[in-house]
């Protein structure tokens, strides 16, 4: 696929979730709430709206594509799951978890608001996006609607997202040996990136198979994500990153690159590339985007 046809149809899936989260995110209150609060919703807005990268909303809505999913569904689907990352980044940031000032290169909710605004809005961030996935405007079949809230509620808890922030600050105070470092970084990044996949599948109603498959493929882009998230805070800047770089390293935290070295960790990304790709061999031309996707989150800049 064509770099400038791969960016064009990346920006045109964060236009639509950015658009989508804009309206799900006004100051209307919706049937059964009584209001939303001004300044809260600021705090969200700021959160979300700030321009992410918009990387798993477009592994979301590719995975569905690939099965002919409805669209607007997948797209509802990926907001739900942006709602719950942009709330992990929001108390990531927290003075209490990583202390961070600038976040997508401006201030941090707590910083731009304060720590309980910065709390709240990640909690209600974190309950929207199931009510995302289960309000009547999401088109899908009930149960799909609850496999979609299993699976997300699994990838997003103690044994997932949240349980890896846990494994992430134990990092901070002992040595952790690689494959627990790997295993922090399944859960902590992994998780909510595999959801991405599998949910795409799961909301166009695949085959067992393919969903698998797919499983597996965002396990892939997952380790790669975290390998290149890991490396960039090692090797690039902060204005380029949008987020202070070298925290890791000042934090005592021990990673895959910082143990092996930039050129090992190069070729293990080219690896999962490689593995990535093959895993979607079966689909042809129809993968390529979420083939071209693999790769960009293995090489990305920022
Ligand atoms: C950054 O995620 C934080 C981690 C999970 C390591 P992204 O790199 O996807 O951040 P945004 O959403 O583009 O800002
Ligand atoms: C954050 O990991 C992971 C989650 C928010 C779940 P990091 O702490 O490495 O992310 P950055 O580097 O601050 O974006
Ligand atoms: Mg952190
Ligand atoms: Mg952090
Ligand atoms: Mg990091």
């Amino acid at each position: 696929m064509r770099e400038r046809d791969f960016l064009d149809r990346l920006e045109g899936h964060a236009d639509a979730v950015q658009a989508l989260l804009g309206a799900l995110l006004s100051g209307d209150a919706r049937p059964d709430e009584t209001v939303r609060p001004e300044r809260l919703l600021a705090a969200m807005r700021h959160g979300v709206l700030n321009g992410g990268k918009r990387m798993r909303p477009a592994l979301v809505v590719e995975c569905a594509a690939l099965f002919e999913g409805d669209a607007d569904a997948a797209l509802r689907v990926a907001a739900a799951l942006e709602c719950i990352h942009c709330y992990s980044l929001i108390h990531d940031d927290l003075p209490a978890m990583d202390n961070d000032d600038v976040r997508r290169g401006q201030p941090t909710v707590h910083r731009k608001f304060d720590e309980a605004t910065a709390i709240l809005a990640g909690d209600s961030l974190l309950t929207y996006a199931f009510d995302i996935i289960a309000a009547p405007e999401t088109r899908l079949p009930d149960a799909t609607k609850v496999a979609l809230t299993l699976a997300l509620a699994r990838g997003s808890g103690i044994g997932g997202m949240a349980g890896g922030q846990a494994l992430d600050l134990e990092a901070e105070t002992r040595e952790l040996d690689e494959d627990e470092i790997t295993r922090l970084q399944r859960m902590k990044t992994g998780a909510l990136i595999r959801f991405a996949c599998e949910a795409g599948a799961l909301a166009a109603g695949a085959a067992d198979e393919d969903r698998q498959r797919l499983v597996r493929f965002g396990e892939i882009v997952g380790l790669a994500f975290q390998l290149r998230d890991d490396l960039l805070d090692l090797t690039a800047d902060s204005t380029t990153l949008g987020k202070a770089a070298g925290k890791d390293a000042a934090r005592g935290k021990k990673t895959l690159p910082s143990i092996h070295g930039i050129q090992w960790t190069q070729s293990r990304l080219a690896g999962l590339i490689e593995d990535a790709t093959a895993l979607l061999a079966p689909y042809g031309d129809r993968a390529a985007m979420l083939t071209a996707l693999a790769s960009y989150v293995a090489t990305r800049k920022n």
